[in-house]
C-alpha cells in the first residue's frame, strides 16, 4: 500500500520504518525540515534499538523515502498516519494544533480517496473534528474516511512492539476502514516477517497473534487515555506503597511482590521510583482530566495521581537534603537523565525536574547518560551564566570529588560501573538511588551508604536474624 506518515518523531519514523519494513511504499515527512534532510543523509534524530536497521534495510529497498514537500507526500498516498505531537498545554489539555494544521493541509491538497488515520494520542471525539474539517476545507475535491489506531510503543522497545504487539485497536466510523487496517497490518498479524533483532522468521522469536480489536473511533481514542492514565495510576499506588513501607521499615521490594502475584493485578508497573515521566504518561494524565472535566465529568482520581507524582521530585530531594544536611555549593555526581533506559527522551523526565532544581539551589552537578547527553546539552540548560552542570564521558567520571551519588534512571548499565573505583574519587561513599537499581547489600560492601525507595538503608535490618533457641524442656 501507499502509505504517508506525517510526523517523523518517536512514533512516526518508528511506524513508517516498519511500515516499510513489512512491504508498503511509504514516504515520512515532518515540518521539521532538517530532521527530514538528516534523515536523507542517515542521521537518525532519536535513538531507539534495532531502529538503524530496520530504517537502512527500508532506505536500501526504496520503500522508505523522506521527504519535507508535506503536499506531495499527501497526495502520492492512500493511507495517510498522523502522527504530529500533541503537547500539553498551560492548562494541561492536549495541544491539538499540529493535528488541525495537518489536517487542513490534507484537505487542500488530496484528491481522490485516503484513509486519514490517527496515530498521535488525542482528545475523544477528534475523529469527529478531522471529518468537520476535511469536509468543511475540501469543497468535495476528494473522499476519505477517518481512522483512529491509537499507538502504544515503548519509547526504548518501539521496534519490538510494532511487530510484537498485544492489541491493535481499530477505530471506525466508516464502511471499508476495517478492511484497509487489516490489509496494511496483515504481515503482524499473520507474523509475516523476519524478526528485524534476530533475522529469524517471527514465530523463531516469540511471536504471537495480538488482539484485533475494531471499535468506535470515540472509544478507540479513549482507550489510549485510559490505558496511559491506569498505568500512571499504578505507579503512584507502587510508590505510596513505598513511602508506607519507609515509616514501617517494611521492604517494598517483598510487599510489591507479594501483591503483584495476584493475577488480578500482575507484577508489571509495581516499581517505585522518583515518578513517571516522558512524552505519555504526565502528557495524557493532565489531557484525560480536562477532557474528562469538558464532559462533566470530575475524575478528581487523576487529579491526585498528578498531584503525587508532581510531588517525588521533591520527596527524593527531602532525602538527599537530610542525608547531606546543607545542599549549597555542594558536589554531587548524576547518573541518568532520560526518562526511563533504552531511549535519549528527557521530555517531562523526573531526573531532569531534579537536576534543574539541585542547580537552583546552587549545587554543583556532572552528569552522565548512556544515551541523552546530547539533547539534554541541547535541552537541558542550567541557569544563565551558572557553571555549576557538567557533562562527563563516563558513569565512572561523576564520581569525581562527589558527596553523594544520585542514581536517576535505571539503565543496566550502571550496574556494571567500576563502583571500587568511583568509591577512591568521591568525597564521600553516599549513593542515592531513585530507582531501586541495585539488590541491598551490593553498594554497602563497596562501604558505600545506600538510600534507596522503600527499602531499609539499614543494613541489618534485612539481614536475618537466628532462631531463638527455646530453653530445653519447654
Ligand atoms: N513517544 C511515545 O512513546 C508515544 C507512544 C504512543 C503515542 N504517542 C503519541 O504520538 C504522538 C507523537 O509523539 P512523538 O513522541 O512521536 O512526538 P515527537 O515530538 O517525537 O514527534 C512529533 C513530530 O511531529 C512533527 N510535527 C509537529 N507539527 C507538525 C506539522 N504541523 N506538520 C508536520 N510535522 C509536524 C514534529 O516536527 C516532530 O518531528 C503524540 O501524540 C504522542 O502522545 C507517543
Amino acid at each position: 500500500m501507499k502509505i504517508c506518515v506525517i510526523g517523523t518523531g518517536y512514533v512516526g519514523l518508528t511506524t513508517g520504518a516498519c511500515l516499510a519494513y513489512i512491504g508498503h511504499d511509504v514516504i515520512c515527512t515532518d515540518c521539521d525540515k532538517e530532521k527530514i534532510a538528516g534523515l536523507r543523509q542517515g542521521r537518525l534524530p532519536i535513538y531507539e534499538e534495532h531502529l538503524p536497521d530496520v530504517l537502512a534495510a527500508g532506505v536500501q529497498s526504496r520503500r522508505l523515502q523522506f521527504t519535507s514537500e508535506i503536499a506531495a507526500a499527501i497526495e502520492a498516498a492512500e493511507v495517510i498516519f498522523v502522527c504530529v505531537g500533541t503537547p500539553p498545554d498551560r492548562d494541561g489539555k492536549a495541544n491539538m494544533a499540529a493535528v488541525e494544521q495537518v489536517t487542513r493541509q490534507i484537505a487542500e491538497v488530496a484528491r481522490g480517496h485516503k484513509w486519514v488515520v490517527g496515530k498521535s494520542t488525542v482528545p475523544v471525539r477528534t475523529a469527529e473534528r478531522i471529518e468537520k474539517t476535511l469536509r468543511t476545507y475540501a469543497h468535495g475535491r476528494f473522499t476519505f474516511g477517518v481512522i483512529s489506531n491509537p499507538e502504544f510503543l515503548r519509547e526504548g522497545t518501539g521496534i519490538y512492539d510494532f511487530f510484537h504487539p498485544d492489541r491493535i485497536i481499530i477505530g471506525r466510523d466508516h464502511a471499508g476502514a476495517e478492511a484497509c487496517m487489516r490489509a496494511l497490518y496483515a504481515p503482524v498479524l499473520e507474523g509475516r516477517f523476519d524478526c528485524p533483532a534476530h533475522g529469524r522468521p517471527a514465530q523463531a522469536c516469540g511471536w504471537r497473534a495480538p488482539v484485533w480489536l475494531a471499535t468506535s473511533t470515540a472509544s478507540a481514542e479513549l482507550i489510549k487515555h485510559a490505558a496511559n492514565s491506569f498505568l500512571s495510576l499504578k505507579i503512584t499506588y507502587a510508590n505510596a506503597i513505598s513511602d508506607l513501607c519507609e515509616l514501617a521499615g517494611a521492604n517494598v521490594e517483598e510487599v510489591l511482590r507479594g501483591i503483584g502475584l495476584d493475577p488480578r493485578i500482575g507484577p508489571q508497573f509495581l516499581r517505585p521510583g522518583i515518578g513517571f515521566g516522558g512524552f505519555c504518561f504526565p502528557k495524557d494524565l493532565s489531557a484525560f482530566h480536562e477532557i474528562a472535566a469538558e464532559l462533566g465529568y470530575d475524575f478528581r482520581l487523576l487529579a491526585e495521581v498528578q498531584a503525587m507524582n508532581d510531588a517525588r521530585p521533591r520527596q527524593f530531594i527531602a532525602k538527599l537534603r537530610d542525608a547531606l544536611w546543607v545542599l549549597d555549593g555542594k558536589r554531587v555526581g548524576v547518573l541518568g537523565l532520560a526518562f526511563k533506559p533504552g531511549t535519549d527522551d528527557i521530555r517531562l523526565s523526573p531526573a531532569c525536574v531534579i537536576v534543574r532544581e539541585l542547580l537552583r539551589v546552587g549545587m554543583r552537578i556532572r552528569v552522565y547518560d548512556p544515551q541523552a547527553m546530547e539533547r539534554a546539552r541541547r535541552e537541558l540548560l542550567p541557569p544563565e551564566g551558572s557553571a555549576a552542570l557538567e557533562y562527563c564521558e563516563s558513569g565512572e567520571a561523576v564520581a569525581e570529588q562527589a558527596e553523594a551519588l544520585l542514581i536517576l534512571t535505571e539503565w543496566p548499565q550502571f550496574l556494571a560501573l567500576d563502583w571500587a573505583a568511583m568509591a577512591a574519587r568521591m568525597t564521600r561513599l553516599l549513593v542515592l538511588d531513585g530507582r531501586n537499581l541495585f539488590p541491598l547489600g551490593q553498594l554497602e560492601a563497596f562501604g558505600y551508604e545506600y538510600i534507596s525507595i522503600g527499602r531499609p538503608t539499614n543494613l541489618a535490618a534485612v539481614t536475618l536474624q537466628p532462631e531463638v533457641a527455646l530453653p530445653a524442656g519447654s
